[in-house]
């Protein structure tokens, strides 16, 4: 006799090990690549901070709201709820912006501006709401972010601050919520009534993400312009973009 869970594991849930072992080596290969904070000039610490800021701050809530849409599985819902409670009711946003403020690096225009079109493409990448896509995704951002936060706690106390309520409650807790998104992609595959993208397309949200993360962390061309060079090449843009959408805004120098 066949049990009743067994009938309900899908192929395609046994691709679970392996998905989360490319995850885990794109996290590994990221951390690897971080530059070392000592090394850094003030300034670009300071940097690094705002544009970690000026995505998390406003987005994270957005993302995992976007994943709750998306997702079928009363497991994958009631996982992601439980993160969105915590978020909400522990203030996290809150958090991040203490944070920054800490260690002096409230996000100006320029980083704002410096990671609007990788942020633009994970908000489309989002807005598409497949879920198998995003938990992926998400479970890619939890399993990132708790490697990140030493680092990042690292380059506030270098800064002078010793504000660190964001850096502690992320780097414990989100380990948790990275096994409950791999469960939550468990049930969302096993669920799936259409195969599941193969090959390097199950990553176009990590590859997304990723892009997004390095921006933030790199100190690229787009950063060294003044602030109103910045402003008239964005209002420019704006003006001759087709509709005035934000996607319509080419990647940033
Ligand atoms: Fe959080």
């Amino acid at each position: 006799m066949i049990s009743e869970s067994a009938t309900r594991i899908s192929p395609d849930a046994s691709r679970i090990p392996s998905i989360h072992e490319h995850v885990d080596r794109v996290i590994d290969d990221m951390v690897a690549s971080l530059p070392k904070p000592d090394r850094l000039s003030a300034d670009q610490r300071r940097g690094i901070i705002a544009r970690y800021t000026s995505v998390l701050e406003g987005n994270f809530i957005y993302w995992m709201t976007g994943a709750w849409l998306a997702v079928k599985s009363d497991e994958a819902r009631s996982k992601i709820v439980e993160n969105l409670t915590e978020e909400v009711r522990d203030a996290h946003p809150l958090m991040m912006r203490k944070f920054a403020i800490a260690a002096g690096a409230l996000p100006t225009t320029a980083d704002t501006l410096a990671v609007h079109q990788n942020l633009t493409d994970v908000r489309l990448f989002i807005g598409r709401l497949s879920s198998v896509h995003i938990v992926v995704t998400m479970a890619f951002f939890e399993g990132w972010i708790q490697r990140f936060m030493p680092y990042l706690a690292e380059l506030a106390r270098l800064q002078g601050s010793s504000e660190m309520e964001y850096t502690d409650v992320h780097g414990v807790c989100d380990i948790t919520h990275t096994a409950e998104l791999y469960n939550a992609l468990e049930a969302e595959m096993t669920l799936a009534t259409e195969p599941l993208p193969t090959g390097s397309s199950l990553y176009e949200g990590v590859d997304l993400l990723r892009k997004l993360i390095d921006t933030m962390i790199t100190d690229n061309a787009a950063v060294t312009r003044t602030v109103k060079e910045q402003g008239v090449a964005f209002e420019s843009r704006r003006a001759h973009a087709p509709g005035n959408g934000a996607s319509a805004v080419p990647a940033q120098a």
